[in-house]
């Protein structure tokens, strides 16, 4: 008989411009994982309200979404990709999840302690109980991996530790998924401080890479981007002085599929206008393919409607097994 394939489960919210980061850390490493395994992919945009948003850019930003998983790979031929808010399967195991999910797990989560600190005016329940959310959006698919940055790794442990205390209580309903990091790309810094990681939500556009930035911004963001004063080119990842060097290494390392050690080697000597101009160039012909690809799919406005309402027909049918299972569990009477 064959082996059942596992199953992967992942997601990007639609919450703004997509990053370089998103792509290095996250959306590029799921195109190969999707002939090994069977894959689902969303886009999150039950988890982009818990910050304020503009409804009709919001919808823009989820279509734009979609567009970008295909450009850079992703083929609905393959894979499920849908929108989690056409599956009421994640609200509704997100409510029974939090009934297992301690206030104190929540309250020590890094992104909610972030998120509060950046939107004083609005710590609203939805950005606390986040993480339940997501525990549901992996659960239901019974996900054996989830690749995600470094930054979501706090949250593939609370979801496994929900997964495990269920099951302790009633058998094993869920499986406890792993979170899979890439091995190069997990943390592409900011531009313009380096400590940081390179985020969409950064007020200064200089700090991040979006995907659907002017070639020749990405080339003067990258010239503008903070090193330091030593002009020496080596990778020391361990040394914070360096870690402008060391981000502009691990970038181009990844678009050219090599290691940071060797591409040091190979502009060792150089000065950092030159590495610059190098690491924007290799960005630049690294995302373009997937530009052109992109402005071709984002005008068929009804084969992106087919993909996600395709998309949501099977995953509502995955999950509503497991979420009728978990209802039994708890004593739910199941129609
Ligand atoms: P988000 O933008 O928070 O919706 O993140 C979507 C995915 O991109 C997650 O898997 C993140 O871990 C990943 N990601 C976001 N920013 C970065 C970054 N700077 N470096 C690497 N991965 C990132
Ligand atoms: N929280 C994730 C992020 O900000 C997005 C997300 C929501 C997600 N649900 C998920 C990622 C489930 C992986 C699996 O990046």
């Amino acid at each position: 008989m064959e082996e059942h394939k596992k199953r992967i489960f992942s997601g990007v919210q639609p919450s703004g411009t997509i990053t370089l980061g998103n792509y290095l850390g996250a959306i590029r490493n799921w195109v190969s994982l999707q002939d090994k395994y069977d894959c689902a992919f969303a886009m999150m945009d039950m988890h982009t309200i818990t910050v304020r948003q503009t409804p009709a850019e919001l919808r823009k930003r989820t279509q734009e979404l979609l567009a970008l998983y295909i450009a850079c790979g992703i083929d609905p031929g393959k894979s499920i990709l849908f929108i989690q808010s056409h599956n009421s399967a994640h609200a509704e195991l997100a409510w029974v999840l939090g009934c297992y999910t301690y206030m104190g797990e929540l309250q020590r989560m890094t992104q909610f302690k972030d998120k509060s600190a950046h939107h004083e005016d609005n710590i609203n329940a939805g950005l606390f109980t986040y993480p339940v959310l997501m525990a549901a959006d992996i659960l239901l698919y019974n996900a054996d991996y989830v690749p995600v940055g470094k930054d979501q790794m706090q949250h593939i442990e609370i979801c496994r530790d929900i997964a495990q205390r269920f099951n302790a209580l009633y058998g094993d309903v869920f499986t406890v998924p792993e979170g899979l990091l890439a091995s190069s790309g997990a943390k592409i810094m900011s531009l313009q401080d380096p400590t940081k990681k390179m985020s969409k939500s950064d007020t200064n556009p200089k700090g991040y890479i979006s995907m659907m930035d002017d070639f020749n911004v990405i080339a003067q963001k990258v010239k503008s981007a903070v090193t330091d004063s030593e002009g020496v080119i080596e990778y020391r990842p361990d040394d914070t002085a360096k870690a402008g060097i060391n981000n502009l290494l691990s970038i181009m390392a990844v678009m050219t599929a090599t290691t940071p050690e060797a591409v040091a080697v190979q502009f060792a000597g150089q000065g950092y206008g030159a590495f610059k101009s190098a690491v924007a160039e290799a960005i630049v012909e690294g995302i373009r393919p997937i530009r052109e690809e992109y402005d071709r799919i984002i005008q068929d406005k009804s084969y992106l409607s087919d993909v996600y309402t395709r998309g949501a027909e099977t995953a509502c049918r995955i999950a509503r097994r497991t979420l009728n299972k978990v209802y039994k569990k708890v004593g739910f009477i199941v129609k």
